[in-house]
């Protein structure tokens, strides 16, 4: 069987099979998933688009979905976020890398944006299906909003009379998009209409995607049934926190290899991902500092025992700035002039314009330096104190740099990890196999909800639909049951309620435990 692919080297199947192999000992849930709906087949027919960073915890999520009965074409919803020898591994599947059997991957680490959304467009088109829509594909798997957005964007332009041809004045991601969506709607008018008329929903993964998603179905906009993985407390809880803890750190030292013992660090947002930061970086001995735009993170913040303070007030004392907001314009060009000689900037957050790097290409007589790939050392010219930039919080003759060049300041440079972009992706390999295996099991249980019940053809047209064009999460059993599959390996004896203590809880002695609306 041949089939198109594009990965960075075949020749690493290998490496990549024994870092799967390693991976599945550590991820209980989606073996446990495989085990128990191996047989039974549930994504039988399913035609999964997939859109999650190609790495070996990701690996083992496509064959988990394989092994219950999907097909899938995968891309990573990074630039830099491949594991080559997992995309290679994930290619070759049983096969052999002349005579590859296993999925059609289109992902590499260090792609181009071009690339980027080449890969995007590549996973939603299916051999065959220009002349037969239903060879399409007919689920997205997503992360970070990206597969959907492109099939929402193509809907939203082929309803309007076709793709408009971008002008200058867009901003340069968007024009690639318009670019690839013209492209592909010139070989089939209706390419997106049709893809999205077989779409029976998506799952997404993250915060960031999440948000896309709310936004469209608030506008009566979104086309599909989506379920919001990230909020299943198994995902956005262990994921987000503990992943991070581990992976953040991970990334800087690989990057940087600088002590974090004794450094200030400063933590923009104090959500999820913020808290498992704050916590590793202090884990390593960093005094770390906290900036907050919402009151309840920030007193959080406070009663952890961490500083709160605005980034402006920090620029001086910082030596590690990492944001992990989800929004945008965190850390300004301006802000990164301002910080100390050698500071470190990087991002975990999904985008990366939480972190001013058009800005910061433009700075007058900046330079970038390549250190190592997705490591960077931006130089800024010798020149007066930093009064004279706009947004400013330096007062005239102050500078950052303690004090060793008087009022003007002398060349000195920052160092961006991963451009900006998600640095524990692109600087390590992203959180490890057992949280991962959290945050996938909510995947595969999410992909089968919807598959499983969605709309059928020969459903009669009024008949109630389980799952409307809407935003849903998963039912608090199933988050508990993914927590289920994961104890045992850690060791964890579970007390069990007895029938008397459920009753007078109101509970059922098998869950679920808690109210929808519990914190956790
Ligand atoms: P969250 O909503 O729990 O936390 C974000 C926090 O940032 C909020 O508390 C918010 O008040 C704060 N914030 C917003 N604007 C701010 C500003 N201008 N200054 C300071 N704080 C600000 O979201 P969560 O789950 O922590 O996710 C954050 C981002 O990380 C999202 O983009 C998400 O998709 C991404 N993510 C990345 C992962 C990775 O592996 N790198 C893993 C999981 C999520």
């Amino acid at each position: 069987m041949t089939f198109d692919y594009r990965v960075a080297d075949i020749s690493l199947h290998e490496a990549g099979r024994h870092q799967i192999r390693l991976a599945e000992h550590e991820m209980p849930g989606l073996m446990a998933l495989r085990e128990e709906y191996g047989e039974s087949q549930p994504l039988k027919g399913a035609r999964i688009a997939g859109s999650l960073h190609m790495t070996v915890q990701t690996a083992v999520l496509i064959e988990t979905l394989i092994a219950l009965g999907a097909e899938v074409r995968w891309a990573s919803c990074n630039i830099f976020s491949t594991q080559d020898e997992a995309a290679a591994a994930i290619v070759v599947g049983t096969g052999t890398a002349e005579d590859p059997r296993g999925v059609p991957v289109f992902a590499w680490k260090g792609e181009s944006l071009e690339e980027y959304w080449w890969t995007a467009e590549q996973i939603l088109t299916w051999p065959g299906a220009d002349e037969n829509p239903e060879l399409g594909p007919n689920m997205i798997l997503d992360d970070g909003g990206d597969a959907t957005l492109l099939v929402h964007k193509g809907v939203e332009f082929e309803a309007a009379g076709g793709v408009p041809q971008a002008t200058p004045d867009d901003p340069e991601e968007y024009r690639i998009i318009l670019d690839v969506l013209r492209a592909g709607q010139e070989r089939d008018p209706q390419k997106w209409t049709r893809i999205a008329s077989q779409l029976q929903g998506v799952t997404e993964e993250t915060t960031t995607g999440v948000l896309r998603l709310y936004q469209l179905a608030e506008q009566g906009k979104l086309l599909f049934p989506a379920i919001n993985v990230n909020d299943s407390v198994t995902k956005s809880k262990f994921d987000n926190k503990y992943g991070i803890r581990h992976s953040l750190p991970d990334g800087i030292n690989r990057a940087t290899d600088v002590l974090i013992g004794g450094k200030v660090a400063v933590v923009c947002g104090y959500g999820d991902v913020g808290k498992g930061a704050a916590e590793a970086l202090r884990g390593q001995g960093a005094r770390v500092i906290v900036t907050e735009i919402d009151p309840i993170c920030a007193l959080q913040a406070a009663m952890d025992g961490y500083q709160v303070a605005r980034l402006e007030s920090v620029l001086s004392e910082g030596d590690i700035f990492i944001t992990t907001t989800g929004g945008k314009d965190i850390i300004m060009a301006e802000h990164m002039a301002a910080m100390k000689d050698k500071a470190i900037v990087g991002n975990v957050g999904h985008f990366d314009n939480e972190i001013d790097m058009a800005g910061l290409a433009k700075w007058p007589g900046v330079r970038k330096i390549q250190i190592k790939p997705q490591v960077h050392e931006w130089v800024f010219p010798a020149g007066p104190g930093r009064d004279d930039q706009p947004g400013q919080n330096v007062q005239p003759g102050q500078n950052n740099d303690g004090g060793h060049n008087g009022g003007a300041r002398g060349e000195h440079s920052i160092i961006v990890l991963s451009e900006g972009r998600l640095l524990n992706l692109g600087n390590a390999t992203g959180h490890p196999s057992f949280v991962m295996s959290n945050s996938f099991a909510n995947q595969t249980i999410a992909q089968i909800e919807l598959w499983t019940k969605r709309a059928r053809s020969d459903d009669a047209q009024d008949a109630p639909r389980e799952y409307e064009k809407k935003v849903y999460v998963l039912p608090k059993i199933l988050d508990e049951k993914v927590a289920r599959l994961h104890l045992a390996a850690l060791g964890v004896e579970l007390t069990e309620l007895s029938k008397d203590q459920a009753a007078y809880l109101g509970l059922d002695v098998a869950g679920p435990y808690k109210s929808d609306h519990y914190r956790y």
